[in-house]
């Protein structure tokens, strides 16, 4: 089981799209893959064709599992409330997709808690997890809300790895560089209980490189100063992703060989193999007309 948080400190860059594209990919390949969404909005449940609602459903929302947990009242297993999305998969011969759903006010409940409790209580989702699902699941993928929420400390927690990404807007490079320093802040928080190691960043909504501004130059420039490691793959701006998060259906289902489709797999192998190896090794993403610079240019610059 390994774990991977997608997440920043701003909103509406992308984490959700990334998070049910990228386990989607999982899954297709034919891995065991649970999303799991801690953000309020539950819009990775939307994505993947779940919607709560707080009358009839909320016994299925991780909100409640969560307060429960916290207030030491009896809960269900995780087990019992998650959905089983695999049909999503089955066309593509993939392994078992499960989504641990939020709902709205049971999971702003459980935000609300997690501010009033100790921060030793923390790594409460990341103890049920592994005391669950550590047989069960090659990957979960946890959807985080904006680093503001009690809940991205707990998210980042029960993280083996946090992935961040940014969009070729300047506060979106900040909101990724706060999300790394709060990575690094949450084994000493968590008394070294979680050790989330921090997987870099991509950039989500990319333009085309032919038609880069001075901004998306220096935004990389800035990216890889800062030590946010960007990836070689980006994802570009393309409705079809937007289209498909509506759907019910993430857009590397509907169009698993067309760019959109493809740069999702790219960019998951870029991410695996950054999860088995040390950061000095990772490839990342060059400098437009790096490759072409000679070295006497090098030695003036
Ligand atoms: N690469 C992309 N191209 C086009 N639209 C995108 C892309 N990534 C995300 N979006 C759209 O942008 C909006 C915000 O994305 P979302 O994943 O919900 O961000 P977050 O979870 O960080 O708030 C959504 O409507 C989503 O469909
Ligand atoms: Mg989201």
């Amino acid at each position: 089981m390994k774990v991977i948080a997608v997440a920043s400190q701003k909103g509406g860059v992308g984490k959700t799209s990334t998070c049910v594209n990228l386990g989607c990919r999982l899954a297709m390949d034919g891995l065991n893959v649970l999303i799991l969404d801690l953000e309020p909005q539950a819009q990775a449940g939307s994505a993947l064709g779940i919607n709560l609602t707080s009358e009839s459903d909320s016994v299925h929302s991780l909100g409640l599992a969560l307060s429960d947990a916290l207030g030491r009242v009896e809960r269900k297993a995780l087990r019992d409330i998650m959905f089983d999305r695999s049909e999503l998969v089955e066309e593509f011969g993939g392994g078992r997709l499960c989504l641990l759903a939020s709902e709205e006010a049971t999971m702003t409940m459980a935000q609300n808690a997690f501010v009033t409790v100790p921060f030793t209580m923390t790594p409460v989702l990341r103890r049920m997890l592994v005391k669950e699902f550590s047989e069960d699941f090659d990957y979960i993928l946890i959807d985080t809300p904006p680093a503001v929420s009690s809940l991205n400390a707990v998210g980042m927690a029960a993280a083996d790895f946090v992935l961040s990404l940014v969009n070729p807007e300047y506060p979106t490079v900040k909101g990724a560089m706060i999300l790394k320093e709060a990575v690094q802040a949450v084994e000493s928080l968590t008394r070294g209980e979680c050790t989330p190691r921090f997987l870099g960043a991509f950039m989500n909504r990319s333009n085309p490189e032919s038609s880069w501004t001075v901004e998306d130059v220096n935004i990389l420039g800035l990216m890889i100063n800062s030590g946010l490691y960007p990836y070689v793959t980006d994802v570009r701006r393309d409705r079809r992703i937007s289209r498909a998060y509506f759907d019910g259906k993430p857009a590397v289902l509907q169009h698993p060989n067309h760019s959109c489709g493809k740069q999702y797999t790219e960019l998951l192998q870029e991410i695996l193999d950054r999860t088995t190896t040390p950061e000095e090794q990772w490839p990342i993403a060059e400098m437009p007309g790096a490759e072409e610079e000679t070295e006497e240019e090098a030695e003036d610059a």
